[in-house]
């Protein structure tokens, strides 16, 4: 048993480096949860350095550490995260995944980022997207995709604010009733959009953080927020709005030390992507202080 949830975490795993289970993990614990990673790939470092090497997990074999579990009467999650998945096997037995975790606990939270691409680059197989929007947005309860993400599995385009609130409601009606837009570049600002479907009949709470465009390149961020937003959402279950709100402000405090840091070593953060310094952040991740606020709309 545990105070806060379990969480079972099917994402990647780096050697080195802070991305996917690396960048999910410690966070979560530090915000009291028993957190279940399942490696879904392992690499020596994440993707974006000239070379990386190791191993990916299929979807049997995720599969077989699932029976494993089952055998032994540990599958009680409160929660299953799901962030980078690169093929349509893994993704078809995530959602076996799902459907035997709910078939233990009903009222599992199945938070799911749908990582395709960023900034108009697909970076999965083409086919995924079919099955994310058909199969795997109706089961999700909080979606946390990016702007380009938002675009693949709507079909709208993201040009203003309007258009992303627009698009949360569109993914309302196919499923989850928590939509964050985890990062949206409109008119010049860098945004996060919230979206909360309270009951069906009623409009969806809308809401956007803006948020401060530090000049560097991170990787490991989106993995961040997603489980920032789980950990929170699940201490204010009835406000999207803090539970965002305490995401973006630990997160922005951990960028900040980040390019501190790099800058004290004499780099110069604008021009390689930034490895971030995620153990060193943990009293801000345990207890933020609110420094982005949310807008209603
Ligand atoms: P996914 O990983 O699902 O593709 P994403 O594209 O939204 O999601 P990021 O682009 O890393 O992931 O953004 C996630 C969050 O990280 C943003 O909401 C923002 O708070 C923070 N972030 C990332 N890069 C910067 C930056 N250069 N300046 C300020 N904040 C940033
Ligand atoms: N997983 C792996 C293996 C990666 O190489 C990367 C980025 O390079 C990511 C996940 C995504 O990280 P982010 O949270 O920045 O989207
Ligand atoms: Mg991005
Ligand atoms: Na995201
Ligand atoms: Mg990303």
């Amino acid at each position: 048993p545990s105070d806060t949830g379990r969480v079972l975490s099917i994402q990647s795993h780096t050697v080195q480096g802070y991305v996917g289970n690396k960048s999910a993990v410690f966070p979560l614990q530090l915000l009291g949860f028993d957190v279940d990673p399942i490696n879904s790939v392992q690499f020596s470092n994440h993707t974006g350095y000239p070379t990386f090497r190791g191993q990916v997990l299929n979807g049997s074999q995720l599969w077989d550490l699932i029976e494993g579990l089952a055998e032994n009467d540990l599958l009680h999650y409160t929660h299953l995260l799901t962030g980078y998945i690169g093929s349509v096997s893994f993704l078809t037995t995530v959602l076996q995944v799902v459907d035997k975790l709910r078939s233990v606990n009903p009222d599992l939270v199945y938070v799911c980022d749908p990582v395709l691409g960023d900034e108009g680059k697909l970076y999965v197989p083409q086919d995924l997207i079919s099955v994310y929007q058909q199969k795997v947005v109706p089961v999700a309860t909080m979606l946390t995709p990016n702007q380009f993400e938002v675009e693949l599995l709507t079909g709208l385009r993201i040009t203003c604010e309007e258009d992303g609130l627009k698009a949360c409601n569109t993914l309302h009606s196919a499923g989850p009733r928590k939509v964050v837009i985890t990062s949206a570049l409109i008119e010049d600002k860098l945004l996060l959009i919230g979206s909360h479907k309270k009951a069906k009949e009623q409009p969806p709470e809308q809401f956007k953080i803006e948020i401060p465009k530090i000049p560097a390149y991170f990787t490991g961020t989106g993995d961040l927020t997603t489980a920032l937003l789980l950990g929170w959402s699940n201490k204010y279950p009835d406000n999207l709005e803090r539970a965002a709100e305490l995401a973006v402000s630990s997160l922005q405090a951990l960028l900040r030390r980040t390019v501190e840091d790099y800058k004290r070593a004499g780099f110069d953060p604008s021009t390689s992507s930034l490895e971030i310094r995620l153990i060193q952040s943990q009293d801000e991740i345990r207890s933020p202080q609110i420094t982005c606020k949310a807008v209603k709309y």
